[in-house]
């Protein structure tokens, strides 16, 4: 991505400010330098500035708060124009779906009267009409409908799997398939899925602000190739130069197969099993919009994952 000019004090002042929640996940730490590089006025929303540990930037701003707390979100949200929403609750709770359901409430209340001009927000794909959606991509799409339904033109990606070191999803992948050589799992090893490149969704996020003013809208992103799970681990294998024996058996149960993740991965039996309910439900872009609002073209399988294994092996601690 081009450097452009950096902003002279006067320019930066009227320069329309962004608030970006998840500043400290997997997707906000990394859209972060990309909006530092823009020279766009970043205001970061997190729960532990003490902590946080983002990289400085002369742009950049902290602010302490806490989805779950509204107090926080007005002050946080005061003069910002547009709002990135990249949080979930799931690793913090088991009722996760009713605190998802508060913080995007309040996120959304608060965004309306603070004047917010574009909620960006990340969310899940999945058939909503399915009735076996999963809760967790449900509840995905609940936090997209309170956005979209608090008046403020909200764009709502919907995305599968993230590929990249780091996002939960693909380390899960790479946990379970370094492991494991022989891999027994549920019947989720057929279950069609659209991975996406990290890079894609980054370039995605910052493509949607600069979007002229509209409608809200869902839009539905993806990869350039269709899989499996089970193709997907087995391409993972390919490229690390494993061989993996997968064995498809319809008696073990989500449950179970979330305290085997649990056992072998560096995910939470928690996290794991609402993350493993969804792997039941295929999640695939069926209207494919994105593709033609953006001049994005995202990678296919192959590249995707040899960008993060390659992410993955250069963020492997060195050995002594
Ligand atoms: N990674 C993927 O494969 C993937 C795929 C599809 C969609 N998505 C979507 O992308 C979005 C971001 O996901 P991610 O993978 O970046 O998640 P993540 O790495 O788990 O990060 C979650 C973020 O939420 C923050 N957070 C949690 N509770 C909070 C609260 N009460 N108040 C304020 N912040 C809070 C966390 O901050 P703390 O540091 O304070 O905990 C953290 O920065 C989510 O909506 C997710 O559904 C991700």
């Amino acid at each position: 991505m081009a450097e452009s000019e950096p902003p002279t004090d006067q320019a930066a002042g009227s320069r329309p400010l962004v608030l970006l929640t998840g500043a400290t996940g997997y997707v906000g730490s990394r859209l972060l330098p990309l909006l530092q590089e823009r020279h766009v006025r970043v205001r970061c929303l997190v729960r532990n500035p003490e902590t946080a540990n983002l990289p400085p930037d002369e742009w950049t701003e902290l602010a302490r708060g806490d989805v779950l707390d509204r107090g926080s979100l007005d002050a946080a949200l005061h003069g910002v124009r547009t709002a990135y929403y990249l949080v979930h609750l799931m690793a913090s709770t088991a009722d996760f779906q009713r605190r998802d359901r508060e913080a995007a409430e309040n996120f959304a209340q608060a965004a309306r009267t603070a004047g917010v001009r574009r909620i960006i927000y990340l969310g899940g794909l999945g058939d909503e009409s399915d009735p076996k959606l999963s809760p967790h991509l449900r509840s995905r799409h609940e936090v997209g409908r309170i956005l979209r339904e608090s008046g403020v033109e909200t764009i709502e990606f919907r995305a599968s799997v993230v590929l990249g070191s780091g996002s939960l999803s693909f380390d899960l992948i790479q946990s379970l398939t370094n492991r494991l050589p022989v891999m027994i799992c549920p019947r989720w090893l057929a279950t069609p899925t659209q991975p996406i490149a990290t890079r894609d969704v980054l370039a995605y996020l910052l493509a949607a602000m600069d979007l002229p003013p509209g409608p809200s809208r869902v839009l539905e992103i993806g990869g350039r190739d269709v899989v499996t799970y089970g193709q997907l681990i087995q391409e993972y294998a390919r490229q690390r130069g494993l061989r993996r024996l997968l064995i498809s058996v319809p008696v073990l149960t989500p449950y179970l197969s979330s305290l085997w993740l649990g056992l072998v991965t560096p995910a939470t039996a928690e996290v794991g099993r609402h993350l493993i309910e969804g792997l039941r439900n295929p999640t695939i872009v069926q209207h494919p919009q994105a593709l033609e609002l953006f001049p994005i073209q995202p990678l296919g399988i192959q590249d995707a994952m040899r960008e993060a294994i390659e992410q993955s092996q250069r963020n492997r601690p060195k050995a002594p």
